[in-house]
């Protein structure tokens, strides 16, 4: 399983499945969330509200996974992932880690090739970069073994130069 940088806007990003940096409630928000909703349009929100109208009724937990339609993305599917909101006296470094490897793990069941991933808790939640992006590296590589017979390629999509910095150091650590 390849482990690629693609700096840029995940919203354009033409993989089979985009990661969405979503919150529990799954109805949008900004960022990520934001954008992946203004681009990819209506019908995104409408399978997210099918889903808490059902499988989903008290949201999605924090660490979990849940794929919708990409709408009019380049994608063909959105896996929806929450992400753990960061605090100095807790460490929930395995709640972000499960957020890779559930999302890994539904592109497998998708049958998706090349998954998209941000960088996941690094914004609104107030994840230190270099340690999300180190999470992000290290928890995929460790899923090539479980996933890597679908998913031939991760694409980590860094937002901005020192994003882009923290997942090339972390990728040089892990693949050097
Ligand atoms: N493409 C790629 N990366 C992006 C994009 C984009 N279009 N927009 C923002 N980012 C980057 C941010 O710069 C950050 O590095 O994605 C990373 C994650 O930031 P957020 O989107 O804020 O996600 P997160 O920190 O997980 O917070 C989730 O924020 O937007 C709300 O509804 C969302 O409540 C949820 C919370």
């Amino acid at each position: 399983m390849k482990l690629v940088i693609a700096p840029g806007d995940i919203t354009a990003t033409a993989a089979d499945a985009v990661v969405n940096a979503a919150n529990s409630r799954l109805l949008g928000g900004g960022g990520v969330d934001g954008a992946i909703h203004r681009r990819g349009g209506p019908e995104i929100l409408a399978e997210c509200r099918r889903l808490r109208e059902t499988t989903l009724k008290d949201g999605l937990p924090a660490g979990q996974a849940v794929a919708t339609t990409a709408g009019r993305l380049p994608a063909r599917w959105v896996i929806h992932t929450v992400g753990p909101t960061w605090a100095k006296t807790i460490d929930k470094s395995d709640t972000l880690a499960s957020c890779y490897r559930e999302s890994l793990r539904v592109a497998r069941e998708l049958g998706a090739e090349t998954v998209a991933f941000p960088a996941i808790s690094a914004g609104v939640y107030g994840w230190p970069m270099d340690d999300a992006a180190r999470i992000a590296v290290e928890t995929s590589d460790a899923m090539a073994d479980e996933v890597g017979h679908t998913v031939r390629e991760v694409i980590f999509v860094p937002y901005g130069e020192k994003a882009e910095q923290a997942f090339r150091t972390a990728l040089a650590v892990v693949r050097p």
